[in-house]
């Protein structure tokens, strides 16, 4: 009886210091700021508008996730908008995802961009809880076609991230500013440091399913950079 007893109870202590030993790493993990940094602040888009914002660094990650997914955005005539600055690859990428990407068939779209990660990381570390105030105006042609598959599969390949963020589907790159056209529109969305008007397919083209790139073979879309 006592014998058993004392194998019990050492069972039961072992096991104890198993399931101790397991959980520790990832406690000392959560401790140890694995969760993501996260920063928010607001922007001023016009007299009265004012938007929150937010971005999330995760840990060694090179990347930052923006959401500018504020409901006051559509009245100030904004898209709400999910970004990725990645750092991680060759060479800087930022990719801006749509809201409405899903209802509308949109691509998200790839832009260059010259900041840095410590930039980035600088700004955000500045910028928390603070109000940015109004950020300058760019202009970029999101219109062109979407990467073949291969180009996308590349693409992805090089930023991984970029495949989640994208969420798998489409991709177009920007490139300097186009003149619009009928077939197209402007949309507006905000960056990190600038208020972007992307021009866009538009909606008379964009609620059918493209007959580039998604099935089969993509036309050959020129990966510049
Ligand atoms: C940003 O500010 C919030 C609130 O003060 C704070 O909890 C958070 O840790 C700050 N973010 C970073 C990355 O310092
Ligand atoms: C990056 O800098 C180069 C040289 O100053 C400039 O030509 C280019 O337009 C910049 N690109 C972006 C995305 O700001
Ligand atoms: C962006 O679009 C607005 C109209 O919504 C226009 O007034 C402004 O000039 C554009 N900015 C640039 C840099 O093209
Ligand atoms: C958009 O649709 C029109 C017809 O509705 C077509 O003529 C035009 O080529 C399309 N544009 C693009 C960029 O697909």
């Amino acid at each position: 009886m006592d014998i058993k007893l004392f194998w019990l109870v050492s069972a039961m202590l072992l096991l104890t210091v198993l399931v101790e030993a397991r959980r520790r790493p990832t406690e000392r993990r959560r401790g140890n700021r694995v969760t993501p940094s996260r920063y928010t602040w607001t922007r001023e888009l016009a007299a009265g508008t004012t938007v929150n914002e937010e971005a999330t660094t995760p840990e060694d990650s090179n990347q930052m996730y923006v959401k500018s997914i504020d409901d006051r955005l559509p009245a100030a005539g904004f898209k709400k908008a999910l970004l990725l600055y990645d750092f991680s690859g060759i060479s800087p990428i930022v990719s801006v995802t749509l809201y409405e990407r899903h209802r509308r068939g949109l691509p998200c779209y790839i832009l260059d961009t010259n900041l840095t990660y410590s930039d980035v990381i600088a700004t955000l570390a500045q910028r928390n809880n603070t109000d940015v105030g109004a950020s300058p105006e760019i202009s970029l042609d999101g219109s062109s076609p979407v990467l073949s598959r291969q180009a996308a599969r590349e693409l992805f390949d090089s930023n991984p991230s970029l495949r989640k963020a994208c969420r798998g589907g489409r991709v177009a790159r920007t490139s300097a500013a186009a003149t619009a056209s009928e077939n197209t529109e402007v949309v507006k969305v905000l960056t990190l440091d600038s208020v972007l008007n992307l021009t866009i397919q538009g909606a008379a083209n964009s609620t059918r399913p493209s007959r580039r790139g998604s099935r089969g073979r993509g036309r050959g879309s020129s990966r510049q950079g």
